[in-house]
């Protein structure tokens, strides 16, 4: 039985994702063409729009899948329901204000938290309940925990250090000085993608574990290496943000080694591959797995750039054109939605088995939509970063480079609007599970009545 707050902040998370990629297909039409909308929605109000919803869907899709887990995990009711509710509450005030002022053009904060400073607040403030709700949840399991909790726990401790960090702008000491200033912003962003990985992953292994019935690798020392190689990823590599700063050298050189031990993530992969293709041969049929695949895909195309980015002499040439863009989205598309979409399919499949298999075939028809229109969506945008990045070299007119970028343009605003397309066949079934009140008696009476 699913309780009726995490029923809503599913269907808070879906509503983020849907209205975040209208307003990126929106921003994509601008880039082609850039008057559309102008004096309405420019494309610096559509930007933080899109980037905050998206954004906002990740956290609001991973909190919903611990509140769902943890009593699961524990055998023991959540701490509290209503600080969960208050969460809830403040969440959605707090985003719909957001919004509002990004439509009214009110900003005051700097890249990726444009909102009013003032707004952190509240976000502070419910990320705080959320932390003393989960840690009293699991406070007798706090050893010789799974990985997930591991996960869990060091993502929402992360986010608060790293979202206090985006803020230490507002004292003088650091707003002052501009290199001060510029790489403790990229290094607390570059951070704060690191903590809500470690909630996606760890949701990611939780799935896992429940589908395949093992509970070996989610305590396997060979897991927790990876773990702790994730964690200096998340505290160290940052660096790579900012290169062209002119920052202290040795930082460059200590986050450009930890970039590079991402290539061990990289070779386990690769050496797996076979056993994982086989294996995801077999179970291609549950709706879950087949996204936790295509995630495992895209974690191996975006490590592949990842690492090609990181290198200085490159990252000079990529940094700020769309290939830093394609990674940005390949990830939190390719990796962070395909994971969460498997966790809110697994969560539809445990109310309603039913309910999934009767639409199976529009749910896979949305996955294949989704993940080879990405795939076109991000080589338009590697192809358009490589147009940008040789110009930059050669001093190209900007007007001669437009001209140039604008086929890749249009073929990334259209492969975006099929993605759009892609993804709403694939959350109109999970819209509809939870939105009933009761998913397993409404979903098996709408069964019985088509099959009779
Ligand atoms: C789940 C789906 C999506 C997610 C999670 C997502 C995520 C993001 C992120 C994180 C950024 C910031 C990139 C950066 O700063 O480098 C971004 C930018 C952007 N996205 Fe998306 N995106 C999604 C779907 C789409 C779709 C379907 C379109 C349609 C064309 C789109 C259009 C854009 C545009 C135009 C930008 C601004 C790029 C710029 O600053 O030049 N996004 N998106």
């Amino acid at each position: 039985m699913i309780h009726k707050t995490v029923i809503r902040f599913l269907r808070l998370a879906l509503i983020m994702l849907v209205a975040g990629i209208f307003f990126g297909v929106i921003g994509g039409i601008q880039y082609v063409f850039p008057v559309w909308l102008k004096n309405i929605l420019p494309f610096t109000n559509i930007r933080p729009l899109h980037v905050t919803l998206v954004i906002s869907w990740i956290f609001t899709a991973a909190t919903a899948g611990i509140y769902y887990y943890l009593p699961r995990i524990t055998g023991e009711p959540l701490f509290s329901m209503k600080m969960a509710r208050l969460h809830l509450v403040l969440l959605v005030i707090t985003t719909c204000m957001i919004i509002g002022c990004y439509f009214m053009g009110r900003f005051g904060g700097r890249e990726y938290l444009e909102f009013p400073p003032w707004l952190a607040v509240p976000m502070i403030l419910y990320w705080i309940l959320f932390m003393i709700n989960y840690f009293r949840t699991i406070r007798r399991k706090f050893f010789r925990v799974p990985i997930y909790l591991w996960m869990w726990s060091t993502g929402l401790i992360f986010f608060l250090l790293t979202f206090a960090e985006a803020y230490l702008w507002m004292i003088p000491w650091f707003r002052d000085n501009i290199v001060r200033d510029i790489t403790v912003q990229w290094k607390a962003m570059g951070a704060m993608v690191g903590s809500w990985n470690m909630m996606v992953y760890g949701t990611g292994f939780y799935v896992m574990e429940k589908i395949s019935g093992d509970d070996k690798v989610t305590r396997s020392p060979f897991t927790f290496f990876f773990y702790f190689l994730g964690l200096t990823n998340l505290m160290f590599n940052w660096g790579h943000h900012t290169y062209i700063v002119p920052a202290s050298g040795w930082i460059k050189s200590v986050s450009y080694i930890i970039s590079m031990t991402e290539l061990l993530i990289l070779g386990n992969i690769i050496y797996f591959w076979s056993h994982t293709l086989s294996k995801a041969r077999k179970n291609f049929h549950i709706v879950p797995y087949r996204f936790l695949s295509a995630a495992d895909a895209w974690i191996f195309l975006n490590l592949c750039l990842a690492i090609i980015i990181s290198v200085p002499e490159i990252n000079y040439f990529t940094h700020g054109t769309h290939i830093t863009v394609a990674h940005a989205m390949g990830a939190t598309i390719g990796i962070n939605t395909m994971i969460l979409l498997a966790s809110m399919y697994f969560i539809a499949e445990q109310e309603s088995p039913v309910f999934v298999s009767a639409n199976f075939r529009w749910i896979r028809a949305g996955f294949w939509i989704t993940n080879i229109s990405l795939l076109l969506f991000w080589i338009a945008l590697i192809g358009a970063g490589i147009v940008k990045a040789l110009d930059k070299n050669h001093d190209t007119l900007f007007q001669q480079m437009m001209s140039r970028l604008a086929p890749w343009f249009g073929f990334f605003s259209s492969s975006g609007l099929v993605v759009f397309a892609g993804i709403v066949i694939v959350v109109v079934p999970l819209f509809k599970i939870f939105s009933t009140r009761s998913p397993v008696a409404e979903a098996s009476k709408k069964l019985t009545k088509d099959l009779l």
